[in-house]
């Protein structure tokens, strides 16, 4: 299974086996890092999800869609490295991958 590697708000890092297909949201949440909220479900509605991708891996990423593009828009802590984790999909291609919990809004 693939690796992602996941810094806390508390600059804690941790690396964790993640299902291929599930979402990077999903991978995360089911780790048990309790600090990423993902409210909505993973339906790309609630930006609880928020996290800072390594620029690395950006070009191996599909690109955002408009609805997570304007729910970005609605962060603080948005920066040119912020995705949505519910809608990257977690497989092979982004073993490594790492990501940071952005912070609360
Ligand atoms: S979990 Fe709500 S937008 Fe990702």
């Amino acid at each position: 299974m693939p690796t992602l590697i996941v810094t806390t708000r508390e600059g804690e890092e941790r690396s964790v086996e993640g299902e291929a297909g599930l979402s990077v949201m999903e991978v995360i949440r089911d780790n048990g890092f309790d600090e990423l909220l993902a409210l909505c479900g993973g339906c790309c509605s609630c930006a609880t999800c928020h996290v800072h991708i390594d620029p690395e891996f950006a070009a191996k990423l599909k690109s955002m869609s408009e609805d997570e593009n304007d729910l970005l828009d609605s962060s603080a802590d948005r920066d040119e490295t912020s995705r949505l984790s519910c809608q990257i999909e977690f497989t092979d291609a982004l073993d490594g991958l790492r990501v940071r919990i952005a912070a609360e809004d």
